[in-house]
């Protein structure tokens, strides 16, 4: 059985896709050959994004979307299919953390901004996802959740709670869909050097900050292009017999 590694004239939808992990991982499958549809609530810097890639002879285009709002998310997905055809594989990626804090003390408005954005978001995506697949006969939905969902993560429960959701919808759509030929998985690393990060380092005490850096036993964080390769190669078709799991890339932390 040969399979192929390539994801040359694949479309791949990112969201989240004009900073740190979302930006790698984008820039990376379009240097493949893949048809980027890169989403955002940044413009500029997805448009810059697209720019580079664009003068580097990629494939890709930009178009604004909250996946917060299940509108947005809707006509986001018909625009790239008018302009790329049905999406093939998608990276839900999009999303936001909160100030490290007891939990009792986190602002209510605080944890259902992370259900809006990182949970409803995925849901609101992967409806999108399913549609178009469903009528282009499979495809993979790629969710990038975090080791925040599947162990304790004191300090950031409300953020914890959207990624295990994350993980509870990829196992459930993976069984609900194997049939129709739609994969389902997830990723979850652990801190890794992106703006997210390097706000949260920023703004907590050196006590913290150690325990962050220290996190797992390779003592240091994760770098995009860590994650960015694991992201390309489940978006080819080598990952043909995987479904309903998930990736760690956490330097060793949950071993
Ligand atoms: P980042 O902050 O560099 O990128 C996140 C992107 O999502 C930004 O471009 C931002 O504009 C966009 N975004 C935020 N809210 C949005 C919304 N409502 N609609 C559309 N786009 C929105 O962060 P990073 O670190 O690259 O995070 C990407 C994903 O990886 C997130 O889901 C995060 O939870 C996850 N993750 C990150 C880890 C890390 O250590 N950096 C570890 C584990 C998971």
């Amino acid at each position: 059985m040969a399979l192929s590694n390539s994801v040359e004239n694949k479309h791949i939808l990112i969201t989240g896709g004009a900073s740190g992990i979302g930006a790698a991982t984008a820039s990376l499958l379009a240097s493949r050959g893949a048809k980027m549809t890169i989403s955002d609530v940044n413009s500029a810097l997805g448009e810059t994004l697209v720019k580079q890639i664009v003068n580097a002879g990629g494939q890709a285009m930009f178009i604004y979307a909250d996946v917060s709002d299940a509108q947005s998310v809707a006509e986001l997905f018909n625009q790239a299919k008018a302009n790329y055809g049905a999406v093939q594989a998608a990276i839900n990626n999009a999303g936001i953390d909160h100030t490290p804090q007891a939990m009792h003390l986190v602002d209510d408005a605080v944890f259902h901004r992370n259900i809006a954005v990182n949970l409803a978001g995925v849901w609101y995506c992967m409806k999108q996802e399913i549609i178009q697949m469903l009528g282009n006969g499979g495809g993979h939905v790629i969710n990038v959740a975090s080791v925040a969902g599947l162990r304790s993560a004191p300090m950031i429960a409300a953020y914890s709670a959207t990624k295990h959701g994350v993980m509870g919808l990829t196992k459930s759509a993976a069984v609900e869909y194997a049939k129709a030929n739609i994969r389902f998985n997830a990723i979850c690393p652990s801190f890794i050097r992106t703006p997210m990060v390097e706000n949260v380092l920023a703004n907590v005490d050196e006590r913290v900050r150690n325990g962050m850096l220290k996190a797992n036993p390779m003592k240091r964080l994760g770098e995009v292009e860590e994650i960015a390769t694991a992201l390309a190669w489940l978006c080819t078709d080598e990952s043909s017999f995987m479904t309903g799991q998930s990736v760690v890339l956490d330097g060793g932390m949950l071993a």
